[in-house]
């Protein structure tokens, strides 16, 4: 039927989780194709909300295949957490779950040293989810780290991993004086695991290729956002993996030409969480207006998230990065009480309007945004159930915003249920 990309657009936590689930209902497979436990997606399901942080938030369509591409870091413990989590809320994931053998693994050693770095004064601090993203991504790209399948190896699984903690005990103890790994513990662990993470194992490419040669629907879910993406985003400040369109070919093993649409994830407003330039960034109070409204406190760190204003150089620069061809408003219900609401329209750079986003970091720090005035509509939205519905105010937004991106919107979200949603044709 078709392959789309759904992927975040801002600087993560748009409201992805809650936009994947809702499309799933048409969905024969759901994909991650990058990034790992970083990630913290929401869906909530009457009173229960489940937090995803490594398996596609599709999972809780009870016949829906998920899979976890090669271009994941898999923390392999955190993974049988959040099994056993979703078992103990009766979601069998049995012959549903999928999982590349050549997925990165993420081991403590990993998130050790993540914490190790980022506590190093001498480093620029990112403000990471600790999780060990940086440094499984680090020795993946430096051909040491070790895949899933490799489990299907035990003998040489154990060789290789024993050398793996020997190396980064090294660097944990030599470089960063921490206290290092217990190898004999780490090695019992990981072999411990294996009987229940080998019959996942699977060549994800192969069989999502033929999913799409059968005329399945896919879903494939990003991670991160854009301006997290590692290089299209805001380096340093960014994730360590490319969670832009591209990277879900590269993720997964398909070709360009099997992807049929791109829809982008924006919320009306702006959140990041870590370190990093952020021009629409509100202070003086407002902030914590924002993030009290919003409840914008980190899925897996539990940080409260700078808030800031909805930014259209930032939607255009992800509309073109990624090819979005529609886009998903969320959380407009947030902005229901609020009199007047900005727009970042451009940036003031040194005395010069920028309507595109900036190539570098450097000069997104001295960005000041341009704002444009909107009436709010001050009236509740969550029980609406059609565009026609919606205050005068909210539309007039929508559309404005709209005009900004030069791409549709297509589904605008109006509260953190699946009813509390509105499709546009
Ligand atoms: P993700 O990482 O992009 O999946 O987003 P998160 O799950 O980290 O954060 C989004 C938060 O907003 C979650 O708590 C969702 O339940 C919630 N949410 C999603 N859509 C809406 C919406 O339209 N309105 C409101 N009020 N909350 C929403
Ligand atoms: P979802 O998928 C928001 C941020 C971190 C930090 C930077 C690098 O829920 O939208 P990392 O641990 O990846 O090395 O941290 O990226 N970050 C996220 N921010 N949502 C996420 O995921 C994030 N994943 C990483 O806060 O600034
Ligand atoms: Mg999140």
């Amino acid at each position: 039927m078709s392959v789309r990309i759904v992927l975040g657009t801002q600087w993560g936590d748009e409201g992805k989780g809650k936009i994947v689930d809702l499309l799933t209902e048409e969905a024969d497979a759901v994909v991650r194709y990058q990034g790992g436990a970083n990630a913290g997606h929401t869906v909530r399901i009457d009173e229960k909300e489940f937090i995803l942080h490594l398996i596609p938030s599709g999972i809780l369509h009870p016949h829906t295949e998920c899979y976890i591409g090669n271009g994941v870091v898999l923390d392999p413990f955190t993974l049988l957490e959040e099994i056993e989590f979703l078992e103990s809320k009766g979601i069998d994931i049995s012959n549903r779950l999928f999982i590349s053998h050549n997925t990165h693994l993420v081991l403590p050693y990993h998130k050790l040293l993540d914490q190790a770095i980022e506590a190093n004064s001498n480093n620029t601090k990112i403000g990471t989810t600790c999780r060990g993203i940086g440094p499984a991504y680090s020795d993946k790209a430096n051909r040491t780290n070790i895949r899933l399948g490799e489990i299907l190896d035990l003998d040489g699984f154990k060789m290789r991993l024993e050398k793996n903690i020997d190396e980064n005990n090294l660097l944990l103890e030599r470089m960063y004086h921490q206290t290092p790994i217990d190898k004999a513990e780490l090695v019992k662990n990981c072999l411990e695991i294996e009987p229940k993470v080998a019959p996942l194992i699977t060549d994800v490419s192969l069989r999502i290729n033929h999913a799409i040669k059968a005329g399945k629907y896919i879903l494939i879910e990003g991670a991160q956002g854009t301006l997290l993406d590692i290089d299209f985003g805001t380096y340093p400040f960014v994730t360590s993996s490319n969670s832009v369109s591209g990277g879900a070919c590269t993720g997964l093993g398909i070709g360009p030409t099997k992807i049929d649409s791109v829809m982008g994830v924006l919320k009306v407003y702006t959140t990041r969480v870590g370190q990093g330039p952020f021009p629409t960034e509100l202070r003086d109070g407002f902030d914590e207006e924002m993030r009290r409204l919003g409840n914008e406190y980190g899925a897996t760190t539990g940080r409260p998230r700078r808030c800031g204003w909805f930014d259209a150089v930032i939607a255009r620069y992800s509309a073109r990065i990624n090819g979005i061809d529609s886009f998903a408003l969320t959380k407009l219900d947030v902005l229901d009480t609020i009199k007047e609401i900005q727009v970042c329209i451009g940036y003031d750079y040194k005395g010069n309007t920028l309507s595109d986003f900036p190539p570098e970091s450097k000069m997104v720090e001295n960005c000041k945004p341009v704002y444009q005035t909107f009436k709010g509509w001050q009236q509740p939205t969550r029980h609406l159930k059609s565009f026609d519905e919606l205050p005068e105010n909210a539309k007039y937004y929508i559309q404005a915003i709209e005009e900004m991106i030069q791409t549709k919107i297509s589904i605008i979200s109006l509260g953190p249920q699946r009813h509390q949603t509105i499709f546009r044709n």
